[in-house]
Formats: structure tokens, sequence, C-alpha cells
């Protein structure tokens, strides 16, 4: 079970942080996963424009091989101007509508302020409702507060939602084993 870690954004490090403390969550759990990470600040990213997959450059190629190859995914987002930031939309609108289909996803996103944390509520889960991802009910949401200096995150709540999530997306990738491979021989 490949699991996807994206970092969703070309700048900000607490996005990153928040993806780091999910993995050694996942570590201590035992769980079969195999973490892969996608940090988006690495990539050289071409807008969407029309042009077949094969045209566009190495770095999109392999964001949409990874995309594709991955069985779950945990997605990190910052928020930006009441939304996700364009380089995570432009990264879906890369992909066939099945590239996801039935995966397990589960979102952890992080503002500057408390007041956005309905974003991923109503912005990001309809994309991947689109996508028809088998997204987990719960999410963390942190915003600058709940780090240090250093981008630790001090807040004992906030790792205890991250526990529970790594919890719970376990079972949903026990619940998407055989949904997601159907798909792919109709693809
Ligand atoms: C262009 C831009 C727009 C932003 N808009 C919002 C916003 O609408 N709401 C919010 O809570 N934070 C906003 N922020 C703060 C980011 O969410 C925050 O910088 C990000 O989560 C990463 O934190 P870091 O840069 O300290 O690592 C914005 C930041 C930038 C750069």
């Amino acid at each position: 079970m490949k699991v996807l870690f994206v970092d969703g954004t070309i700048i900000g490090n607490k996005t990153g942080a928040v993806l780091d403390t999910v993995e050694t969550y996942v570590k201590e759990s035992g769980s079969a996963i195999e973490v892969e990470r996608m940090n988006f600040a690495d990539y050289e990213h071409q807008f969407v424009d029309g042009r077949p997959s094969a045209q566009y450059n190495a770095d999109m190629q392999r964001l949409i091989k990874k995309f594709e190859e991955a069985d779950g995914y945990i997605i990190a987002t910052p928020i930006f101007q009441g939304s996700i930031p364009g380089v995570l939309k432009n990264a879906f609108d890369m992909l066939h509508p099945h590239a996801m289909r039935y995966k397990p996803v589960s979102i952890v996103a992080n503002g500057g302020t408390y007041q956005h944390h309905l974003v991923v509520e109503n912005q990001l889960k309809p994309i991947l409702d689109y996508f028809r991802c088998l997204v987990t009910p719960n999410y963390v949401y942190t915003h600058a507060g709940h780090f240090d200096q250093d981008n630790r995150i001090i807040d004992e709540d906030v790792h205890n939602r991250l526990r529970e999530l790594v919890r719970v997306f376990e079972k949903y990738t026990e619940m998407s084993k055989g949904l997601a491979n159907d798909m792919l021989d109709e693809k």
C-alpha cells in the first residue's frame, strides 16, 4: 500500500511539518503503509493548457505518474486567499478523472488564522468528491498558533487529532482494496 504524502504548496513550511508528523504516526502505528513524499516545491510546474500529457515537462509527467500509481493520499494544503493554492488545483487538473478513484484520502490544512478551517469542507472536499475519492470524515486544520518558532506542532489536541486521522485513514485503505484496482481496467 503506497501512500503519496502531497505537500501541495511551493511557499511555506508548516504544511510540510504537519505531513512529517503524520508520517511519524503512520510509522508508530506499525501499518503496512509505504510513504512516498511529493513536495510541490521540488517540481517545475506548468499550467494545464489542454496539450496531451506527454507534451508536459518531465516534472509534470512524474507528478501525474505518482498520483496514478499511489494507492492513497495524504494531502496537505495551506489556505491562500480563502481557498487552496493555485498550484494544487493545477495539479488536480493534470490528472485523469479516474486517477484517484475509490482511493483513500485524508486532508491536513494550515492557515494563518483559525477563520478559514471550512475551506477544506467547502472547496477541497468537493474536488476530491468529483474524483470519487474515499475522503476520511476527519481532517486536521492547523494555524500559526499551533506551532513553535521551529514549526514544531506544540498543541497536544492537534497531535491527538493527527493520530486519530491516521487510525481512520488506515481503515479506509482496507476499504479501498479491490475497489481502486477494479477501476484501473476501465481506464
Ligand atoms: C498568498 C497567500 C494568501 C494567504 N491567504 C490566507 C487566507 O486567506 N487565510 C488564512 O488563514 N491564511 C492565509 N495565508 C497564510 C497561509 O495559509 C500560511 O502562510 C500557510 O499555511 C503556510 O504557513 P507558513 O508560511 O508559515 O509555513 C496566506 C498566505 C499567502 C502566502
